[in-house]
């Protein structure tokens, strides 16, 4: 693992110094559980590369290329306080809808889970916190299943016989999601979420970086509103200013999340905030430096 690990450095120090820079620092603050995660996720990762004649320098490169849209996304947002797109149609077409994109992002998102601190802490999070809703989740849904990360640490945590779901509308993304987790338990959808609906209710839902992603994420919460079960959970995630080819609703601050994820219905059960950079989330907010926030919530009673 660690040679693994080294590898991915030593080759992201030569290609570009100053982000090694910066990666390097999450080294210290990853730990024996860490260790024993990224372990299991390279070499299954790794095999699944192999399958389709792909190796680890090709991930790397991929990981790069993201970094190097994150980097110009970054210099327009601080120029101009807006994230570079503000339609859904222009993120598909720029986006989505273009499989070579998609390829290199999806791949460059799935190494970041284990080299960016604040993605393994929210990975991290989930895998502690989903055990504790294993018993009342007989039904299981994540929307913009992406890699299938998440997913595939559902699949590891939740009973057999709970029924899996996902929905995308990115064909990469549904076939990288199938080639990282290939297991039948799984039904896929392509699909645009606001178009889906089988009449299904679920017991929990995932929605992880996603919010960011519509013109209207309110509409987004109501819409999952509609997909839960009455005692049903929803575990989310989203970013504050963090500017991607493909970010579209610009969260200025956590409170602007907590107040949407309140508008639409839901309280918070449990709840943490990642810091993208070592700084105070005061300074974060001032700066306009990401943080990565998460909650598992659950429909408000209604008071009378
Ligand atoms: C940034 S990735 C997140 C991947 C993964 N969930 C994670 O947390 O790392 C966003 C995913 O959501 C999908 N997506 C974006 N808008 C969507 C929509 N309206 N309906 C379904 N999927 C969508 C994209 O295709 C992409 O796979």
């Amino acid at each position: 693992m660690e040679q693994t690990i080294n590898y991915i450095y030593n080759k992201i120090e030569a290609i570009n110094p100053i982000h090694s820079k910066k990666l390097k620092k999450n080294i210290a603050f990853f730990d024996e559980r860490y260790d024993k995660l990224a372990d299991a996720f390279f070499k299954k990762y790794i095999q699944i590369l192999q399958l389709q004649n792909k190796t680890l320098d090709y991930a790397i490169d991929c990981y790069l290329q993201m970094i190097a849209d994150v980097n110009s996304e970054t210099i327009e947002f601080l120029r101009t306080g807006k994230y570079t797109s503000s339609t859904f149609e222009e993120v598909n077409q720029r986006v989505y809808a273009r499989p070579e994109t998609m390829e290199y992002y999806m791949h460059g998102l799935i190494m970041s889970q284990f080299l960016w601190k604040h993605h393994y802490q929210m990975l991290d999070y989930f895998i502690n916190t989903l055990p504790g809703y294993r018993n009342k989740t007989k039904s299981y849904l994540e929307i913009g299943v992406g890699h299938g990360l998440y997913l595939s640490k559902a699949l590891e945590i939740l009973d057999d016989k709970t029924t899996l779901t996902a929905v995308d509308i990115s064909r990469t993304s549904i076939a990288l999601a199938k080639s990282f987790i290939n297991d039948d338990r799984i039904a896929y959808n392509l699909e645009n979420i606001y178009d889906y609906n089988n009449g299904e209710k679920f017991d929990f839902i995932t929605l992880g970086e996603v919010l960011e992603h519509v013109e209207n994420p309110l509409q987004l919460l109501l819409k999952i509103y509609g997909l839960l079960s009455d005692n049903g959970v929803l575990f989310f995630t989203t970013p504050t200013n963090a500017p991607a080819i493909d970010h579209i609703y610009l969260f200025n601050n956590v409170n602007e999340i907590q107040a949407i994820i309140k508008a639409a219905g839901f309280e918070i059960e449990s709840e943490r905030s990642f810091l993208s950079e070592e700084v105070s989330p005061e300074k974060a907010e001032k700066f306009k430096i990401a943080i990565l926030y998460g909650a598992f919530v659950k429909k408000a009673k209604i008071t009378q």
